[in-house]
């Protein structure tokens, strides 16, 4: 039996503890960080920047998924990948020449992954989808933890997995907003690979069982 990837969100976490709940996720079933990063520009709001990455990743022991959801992202590549990024995802929206963005972040060693916001047409990727090693299906307005799984996501899985297959393509496929234990299933089954949670992990009492529960519901 393999398992599908649960990827915490730390912008959920206590900043002010913020080695302890490193260490939680190191200590638990999760497969990777995820890290969001804002710049009060493409997004409402901002969230941290390098000296918080650079601090998390050297405590960190898993992969580190950074999700950028900023303008201009090319100007940080090169920081992003010194940092130790080993995920770096724009977002489609805030590229103008996405294809250039994708072989530039791979020159740096690192995966290349592209957002999309909830208003953005899975098909709109159709044309580079081989480049890319990992699309974000946002399911909710980037922005904030905290709020409600928007239900048309699961005709986007759907849609994005019979394009990647149509290519031949390896791309997995990450959902990252309001998952629970109530749509993690219903994700898997319409073709996800990652499951971002934030809220949900770390509101909980026990974020450790949280995070073993989600595994073991997203086991196929
Ligand atoms: C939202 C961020 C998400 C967020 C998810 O803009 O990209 O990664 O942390 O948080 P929850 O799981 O609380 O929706
Ligand atoms: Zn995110």
């Amino acid at each position: 039996m393999t398992s599908k990837l649960i990827a915490p969100s730390v912008l959920a976490a206590d900043f002010a503890n913020l080695q302890r709940d490193i260490e939680m996720i190191n200590n638990s079933n999760a497969d990777w960080f995820h890290i969001d990063i804002m710049d009060g520009v493409f997004v409402p709001n901002i969230s941290f920047g390098m000296p918080v990455l650079r601090d998390i990743v050297k405590h960190a022991k898993k992969t580190i998924d950074v999700h950028l959801m900023i303008v201009d992202p090319d100007r940080y590549i090169q920081t992003f990948a010194a940092l130790g990024s080993n995920i770096l995802t724009v977002h489609y929206e805030a590229c103008t020449h996405l294809h250039r963005t994708l072989q530039a972040i791979k020159a740096e060693g690192m995966k290349a992954g592209v957002a999309i916001n909830p208003h953005t047409n899975v098909s709109l990727l159709e044309d580079t989808i081989q480049d890319i090693d990992l699309v974000c299906i946002m399911s909710v307005n980037p922005g904030f933890g905290g709020q409600s799984f928007i239900e048309n996501t699961y005709e986007k899985v759907k849609q994005l997995r019979r394009i990647i297959d149509k290519k031949g393509a390896n791309t997995l496929i990450e959902i990252d907003g309001g998952v629970t234990n109530k749509n993690a299933k219903q994700l898997i089954d319409a073709g996800a690979d990652v499951l971002v949670a934030g809220s949900f992990v770390f509101k909980s009492e026990d974020p450790i069982k949280t995070i073993k529960e989600l595994k073991e519901i997203v086991k196929v």
